[in-house]
């Protein structure tokens, strides 16, 4: 019988994350599922920063790049990845169009990674970006930030303030397969 791949079933992007810690030998099995996503020209643009709760000055200064609600609920990650594409190729310092792309799908194989784990991660577009460029000395023609990625075990919906709580029990919804595939 045909059925969708385990992993990509179970992720999800929860608000909500246990007090279980996460080692740094789990985020570095992240990171190596990050290098084998595919990209164009074999170039792999993205490139990553990332944080331990247990590092608190810089953890808490990362939490406050984070715009709306997101320090909130990230507060309780146990690490932070902040995702970074190179805007050029490296062999000829010409614009690679694909860079967010790819990094994009770098991402992807690191929640589907993460879940494959027992983990969760959520992304976040929600940070002050130039706030963020200065942070990590990243010259925007060279580089352009990508999400913010928080990662740790999923926890229970009680633990987080009313509002999100009520976002979080709701129901996952998606587009039918036939909104937005169609067949030439
Ligand atoms: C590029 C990107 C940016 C996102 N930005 C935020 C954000 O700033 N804050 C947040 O709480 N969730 C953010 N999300 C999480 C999405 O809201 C979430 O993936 C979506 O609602 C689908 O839920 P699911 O991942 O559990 O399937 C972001 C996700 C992506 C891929």
């Amino acid at each position: 019988m045909l059925k969708l791949n385990t992993a990509i079933r179970n992720r999800r992007s929860p608000r909500a994350i246990a007090n279980k810690i996460v080692t740094k030998e789990m985020i570095m099995l992240l990171f190596e599922a990050a290098r084998w996503a595919p990209s164009a020209m074999n170039e792999q643009p993205w490139n990553y920063f990332w944080v331990h709760r247990d590092n608190k000055n810089k953890f808490e200064e990362v939490l406050n790049l984070l715009t709306g609600i997101n320090p909130e609920w990230a507060k309780n990650a146990q690490a932070i990845i902040i995702s970074v594409a190179r805007k050029n190729y490296e062999y000829n310092n010409k614009q690679n169009r694909n860079a967010l792309h790819d990094t994009g799908a770098a991402n992807f194989s690191i929640a589907v990674q993460a879940t494959e784990m027992g983990l969760q991660v959520r992304q976040m577009g929600g940070y002050d970006r130039q706030k963020a460029a200065e942070y990590f000395k990243l010259g925007t023609e060279k580089y352009e930030l990508a999400t913010f990625i928080a990662v740790g075990f999923q926890g229970e919906p009680e633990q987080l303030p009313e509002e999100l709580k009520i976002r979080e029990l709701q129901p996952r919804v998606r587009k039918e397969i036939n909104e937005f595939v169609k067949e030439l």
